[in-house]
């Protein structure tokens, strides 16, 4: 056993250890794992397996985490794991690391709290689930889906606790791009969530770009060369990282690609990320495409930025019906962007039926001169008072995640999505 973060008093030059992580794996498959970690700004303490663990709990009075090998027989990590919790007499949330062999048996044992990652294990994968895990550990809602996926090398019961935000208002240029993107680097950079920020314009796309980053490989052409027998990629892998750390992907780089992109397929996809990150924000393309009811089926929340003129409210007005026929009225939010011209957000709200859930001021050329340098507003204009505007957007949707956050959301969204897709909808507003 090594112990690996032991703290030293007026030790400065490093940044502190957020927290510490107990890793029980067998070498090699924890050789560098420790490393990794420490970029994180996580502390390390190893073991050889879950026999170590109790040594190491006892050793680490910040240990926070634990990743342990479930081994051949799942029942005995189970146990030692039970029983070093026991000694130690605070809940360490554990990730188990497992084989596919063992993997149902370490499923038919587990509690509530704990994780499974399936070997192989990269470290870069146990890296973001470490990420995750620490926010739910924080945040804690205690709610618990039970989505187990086929695909992917994760697989596991999972705390449901990481919200998805898509932004939709089916009429153009009403800030969609603009909200999704500023949202995502608020909620990064100062509410230390962890951000996944999906392109879903399927057709005009281009959040990338504006964000300066390299288009990465899209959701459709991974499904293309999963069906021609390439291994999964789950959106995380394929997303690229900004400089603000928002993670960026796309549904699709080109429209001649959507054919690949199956409706309940992107859910999927969309719900299998939702586990590794803190929040998950989904820029769509304004029209009620099957794609983009098979978003709303998982949303916990869909902002619907609306501007101050009659195009844009009578959109949301339509929006607003077919919601209500869709019963996901309750997770819609009112957004009034460009709130100080136009007409007035009291207004808005009359004739729309709906409180306005944030209000963003219009920001001149902020927003055009940010994407000019690939930056969001929040790093190039860190005092502008659009960027107070969006703060109080994002902590009004983390005081209030949306409606849709019971387990049985998950379980429910094929059956949601059959409906969804079985009604006729306008095909552009
Ligand atoms: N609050 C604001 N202040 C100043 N400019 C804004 C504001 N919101 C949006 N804009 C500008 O308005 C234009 C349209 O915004 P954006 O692309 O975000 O709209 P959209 O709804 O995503 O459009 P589309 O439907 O085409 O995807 C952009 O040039 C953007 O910079
Ligand atoms: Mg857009």
């Amino acid at each position: 056993m090594t112990p690996r973060s032991t703290p030293r008093a007026g030790y400065v030059e490093e940044p502190p250890v957020r927290s510490t992580i107990a890793l029980a794996l067998p070498q090699p498959e924890r050789e560098g794992l420790p490393e990794v970690f420490a970029e994180a700004g996580f502390g390390t303490i190893e073991g050889d397996g879950p026999a170590d663990l109790a040594a190491i709990l006892s050793l680490g009075a910040h240990v926070s985490l634990a990743i342990v090998d479930a081994g051949d027989e799942p029942a005995t990590a189970i146990e030692l794991v039970q029983e070093a919790r026991a000694g130690l007499g605070r809940a360490v949330p554990v990730l188990y690391v497992v084989g596919h062999d063992a993997l149902d048996a370490l499923t038919a044992g587990l509690d509530g709290t704990d994780e499974i990652l399936t070997r192989p294990v990269t470290p870069d994968a146990l890296r973001w689930r470490l990420e995750a895990m620490s926010i739910r550990a924080q945040v804690g809602d205690g709610a618990v889906g039970e989505t187990v996926f086929a695909s992917g090398n994760v697989q596991a019961e999972w705390l449901a606790a990481s919200p998805v935000i898509s932004v939709f208002n089916p009429k153009g240029g009403v800030g969609k791009t603009t909200i999704a993107t500023s949202l995502a680097a608020v909620l990064q950079l100062r509410r230390e969530r962890d951000v996944l920020l999906i392109d879903g314009d399927t057709v005009t796309g281009h959040v990338a770009l504006s964000l300066g980053l390299p288009l990465g490989t899209a959701l459709a052409d991974q499904f293309a060369d999963e069906d021609a027998g390439e291994p999964h990629r789950s959106l995380i892998e394929l997303a690229t990282t900004h400089s603000s750390g928002i993670r960026v992907a796309a549904l699709t780089n080109s429209p001649l690609s959507l054919g690949h992109l199956a409706p309940e397929r992107v859910s999927e996809a969309i719900m299998e990320a939702r586990h590794s990150v803190g929040t998950v924000i989904v820029d769509l393309h304004p029209s009620y495409s099957e794609v983009n009811l098979a978003v709303f089926a998982i949303s916990d929340r869909i902002i619907v930025p609306v501007t101050p003129d009659l195009p844009a409210i009578r959109a949301a007005v339509q929006l607003k019906e077919i919601a209500m026929e869709l019963g996901m009225l309750d997770r819609l939010g009112l957004v009034v962007n460009r709130a100080n011209s136009g007409v007035s957000v009291a207004d808005i709200e009359v004739t729309t039926g709906m409180k306005a859930l944030g209000e963003i001021r219009s920001a001149g050329m902020a927003f055009v001169w940010s994407a000019n340098v690939g930056r969001t507003v929040i790093e190039k204009f860190p005092k502008h008072k659009v960027v107070e505007d969006l703060e109080r957007l994002a902590d009004r949707l983390l005081a209030s995640p949306g409606p849709a956050r019971a387990a049985a959301h998950e379980r429910d969204v094929r059956s949601m999505l059959r409906s969804l897709l079985g009604r006729r909808l306008p095909a552009q507003a």
